[in-house]
C-alpha cells in the first residue's frame, strides 16, 4: 500500500474526479477527509467509504471562505492528526464568451479554483512544515495550458493554479513538502457538454489522440503518484492525463 496511515485531505471529493481520487488514496492505506460545498454528499461519499471498511469523514466547507477552511482543517488534526496530502481539487465552471461573461461568473470561478487552492495551501502549510513532510496537489486543466473557447474564466484560474503549483513547490521544497499539478482530460459531468452535444462532440474527440474520454477512475493514479513516496523526487511538474490532447 503505498499511502499506508497518510491522513489526506481531497477537496470537492463528494463525486467526480474527486470521489475516485477519495476512493483510490482509501485502496492505498489512506484516511480521507472529504471536504466539500455539498456537506450532506460530502458525508454520503465518506460513509460509502467507511460502508467498505475504509477510514473517511465528510465536511462540509466552501474552500473560497477561509475562515470554513481553517475550522475544516483544525477538524480533521483534532479528529486524526496533522494532515500529510493536499488534492485541491473542488472546481465549477460557469461558462460564457467573451462578451457575455458576466463580472459575478469571473469572480465565482477565481474565487473557488484560485482563492480556494491557496486557502487550503496556507491552511494545511503550517502543519506540513513542522512535521516536515508534504504533499500538495493542485488540479488544473487542459484550458490553463492550452486556453479556450467560452471559458475565459476557468481557463485563467487553471494558469493561475499551475503558477501557485509552481512557486508552492520552490517555497516550501527546502521543508521536504512536494507541489505538483494535474491536468485530468474530459471525464464528469462538468464536461458533459462538450462529451454529449452534437455541435462539439466529434471536433472536442479528434484533439484526443487516445480518440476516446478519460474515465475518473483511471485518472485516479495519477494522484496517488504526485501523493506517494514514488513522486519523492518530482515537484513543480505537470502531469496531463487527458489522453494526449496537450501533446506540444
Ligand atoms: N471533468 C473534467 O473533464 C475535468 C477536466 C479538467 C479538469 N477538471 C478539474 O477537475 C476538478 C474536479 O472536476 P470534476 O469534473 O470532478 O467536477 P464535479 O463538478 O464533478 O465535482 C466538483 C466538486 O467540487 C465541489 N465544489 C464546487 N465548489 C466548491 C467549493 N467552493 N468548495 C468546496 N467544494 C466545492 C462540488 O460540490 C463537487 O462535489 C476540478 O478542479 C475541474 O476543474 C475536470
Amino acid at each position: 500500500m503505498q499511502l499506508k496511515d497518510r491522513i489526506a485531505l481531497v477537496t470537492g471529493g463528494a463525486q467526480g474526479i474527486g470521489e475516485s481520487v477519495a476512493r483510490a488514496f482509501v485502496r492505498e492505506g489512506a484516511q480521507v477527509a472529504i471536504v466539500d460545498r455539498d456537506g450532506d454528499a460530502a458525508e454520503r461519499a465518506a460513509a460509502t467509504i467507511v460502508a467498505s471498511g475504509g477510514a473517511a469523514i465528510g465536511i462540509g466547507c466552501d474552500v473560497a471562505d477561509r475562515e470554513q477552511v481553517q475550522a475544516a482543517v483544525a477538524r480533521i488534526g483534532a479528529h486524526w492528526g496533522g494532515i500529510d496530502i493536499l488534492v485541491n481539487n473542488a472546481g465549477i465552471t460557469r461558462t460564457a464568451m467573451l462578451d457575455r461573461m458576466t463580472p459575478d461568473a469571473w469572480q465565482q470561478v477565481l474565487a473557488v479554483h484560485l482563492t480556494g487552492s491557496f486557502n487550503c495551501l496556507q491552511a494545511v502549510a503550517e502543519g506540513m512544515i513542522a512535521r516536515r513532510y508534504g504533499r500538495i496537489i493542485f488540479v488544473t486543466s487542459a484550458a490553463g495550458v492550452l486556453g479556450t473557447i467560452g471559458q475565459i474564466n476557468y481557463s485563467a484560474a487553471k494558469a493561475g493554479v499551475l503558477g501557485m503549483a509552481k512557486s508552492a513547490a520552490r517555497e516550501l521544497a527546502r521543508h521536504n513538502i512536494t507541489a505538483n499539478a494535474i491536468a485530468p482530460g474530459a471525464a464528469t459531468q462538468m464536461t458533459e457538454t462538450i462529451r454529449t452535444d452534437e455541435r462539439f462532440k466529434d471536433k472536442y474527440l479528434d484533439r484526443i489522440p487516445l480518440g476516446r474520454w478519460a474515465d475518473a477512475d483511471e485518472i485516479a493514479p495519477v494522484f496517488v503518484f504526485f501523493a506517494s513516496d514514488a513522486s519523492a523526487y518530482v515537484t513543480g511538474q505537470v502531469l496531463a492525463a487527458d489522453g494526449g490532447m496537450t501533446i506540444y
